[in-house]
């Protein structure tokens, strides 16, 4: 007779991934149609069926080390196709934020950061931070014309914003250390670096998103946002280095180069989060699951590209009354990203980019899942509830 398989169920994760998902783990049968109608997934790793299961029955550290969590796009087809109302797709979110909140360094941090109540200290503690390198009692008797450098002086700024990138960066190094070691224990045995290249090609093409229905009108979304986020990044990084150089002093004319292109970036990275957010609006039916979390982020980003534009047509305008105050809210909302990057969804870029090249061999070298007896997901119990070979302690 096959040996028992025991399981340790994490009730806490069940908890926690029920209440996230909008309660309706339970609600699944098995019946696996979530992973036939699934374009994503693969005969070798398929899903979001099996993950499903595995929240049903705890198994945290599986799920926390299982790449098909971050290789799902949020389509929400299969959501749309559950015959149960089981919300696929949402307890794939839920499993993607217990993943960021356990990978997360320090962890309170990630439990933290997650939560509703604290989105707006968040944003508040980063406004007080900044206070810390603005010059308060000059500002706004400056004389004309009004440079932003009258309330944040430029060198101070940069010098903030380094020690925070790198606070961000070892955390970041931390977390993706913690995610490899857990695929590795979960069985992803793909090798990560030979496969980084190909699988940023794929991710800078968008060919996953257009895979599905639902990712058509995101892949353009998402495509403005990332290349808009890349280039205005690039751009304040040459811009800093220009600066240090002494070959540049903000604010920049207009039509300087790098202006242009810097502006070019901001309104692609504007169109971009807008689309997002509409899609994620006008989609309300199949995305019932949107959580918190998604709208922290995409809020986040909507602000900053919001405030980023009004900064810049208020100092145009010379308006003292406005633009000091709206570049303010600008520069928190940034600092709220930067800081809660490791926390927040934002991550996602870290992880999804792992997940992608640790999977990319298998990837190519199966096709899609199959329904019928015999591929991968034939391992798991078909059928409601437990199956008998399974001992379960509480
Ligand atoms: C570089 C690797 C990246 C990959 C592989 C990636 C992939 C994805 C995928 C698959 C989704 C859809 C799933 C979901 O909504 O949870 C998504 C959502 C999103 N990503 Fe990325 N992303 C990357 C980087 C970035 C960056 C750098 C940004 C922006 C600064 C960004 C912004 C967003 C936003 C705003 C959403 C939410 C879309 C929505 O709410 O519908 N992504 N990303
Ligand atoms: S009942 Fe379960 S297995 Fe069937 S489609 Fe819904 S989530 Fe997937
Ligand atoms: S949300 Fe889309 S990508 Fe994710 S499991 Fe469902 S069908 Fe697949």
């Amino acid at each position: 007779m096959a040996d028992a398989l025991t399981i340790q169920p994490d009730l806490e994760f069940i908890r926690e991934v029920t209440e996230n998902s909008g309660g309706d783990l339970k609600k699944c049968m098995q019946c696996a149609t979530c992973s036939a109608v699934c374009s994503l997934s693969t005969e070798s790793r398929p899903f979001p069926r099996q993950q499903v299961l595995k929240a049903q029955w705890g198994m945290s550290e599986q799920l926390t080390g299982d790449p098909a969590i971050w290789l799902c796009h949020d389509c929400g087809d299969c959501t749309a196709r559950c015959p149960r109302g089981a919300r696929p797709s949402a307890v794939m979110d839920a499993l993607r934020m217990a993943a960021i909140r356990r990978l997360a360094f320090p962890r309170f941090m990630g439990s933290m950061i997650g939560r509703r109540e604290n989105g707006a200290i968040m944003f508040l503690f980063s406004a007080l931070l900044l206070l810390s390198v603005a010059k308060l009692p000059a500002f706004h008797t400056a004389a004309r014309p009004l440079i932003f450098a009258d309330m944040f002086p430029v060198s101070r700024l940069e010098m903030f914003f380094y020690i925070v990138s790198a606070f961000v960066v070892l955390v970041l190094a931390i977390s993706a250390a913690r995610f490899i070691k857990e695929l590795r224990s979960a069985g992803a045995r793909g090798a990560i670096l030979p496969s980084l290249l190909p699988a940023l090609i794929e991710i800078f093409l968008h060919r996953r998103f257009a895979g599905c229905e639902a990712g058509k009108v995101r892949r353009w979304g998402h495509l403005g946002v990332l290349f808009g986020f890349i280039g205005l990044a690039t751009a304040s990084t040459v811009l800093g280095v220009e600066m240090h150089l002494g070959w540049m002093v903000t604010p920049m004319p207009l039509l300087y180069p790098l202006k242009m292109i810097a502006n070019l970036c901001a309104v692609v990275f504007a169109v971009g989060v807008s689309i997002l957010i509409w899609n994620r609006l006008a989609d309300r039916e199949k995305r019932v699951g949107s959580s918190f979390c998604d709208w922290y982020f995409l809020s986040l980003l909507g602000g900053i590209g919001l405030t980023g534009i009004l900064s810049e047509t208020l100092r145009l305008a010379q308006s003292p009354d406005w633009m000091y105050s709206i570049y303010y809210i600008h520069l928190s909302l940034v600092l709220t990203l930067f800081l809660s990057t490791p926390y927040s969804k934002f991550v996602h870029f870290l992880y999804r980019t792992i997940a992608m090249a640790a999977t990319w061999q298998e990837s190519k070298s199966t096709g899609r899942v199959q329904l019928a007896a015999g591929g991968p997901d034939a391992a798991l119990p078909e059928g409601p509830g437990l199956p008998h070979a399974i001992g379960m302690r509480s």
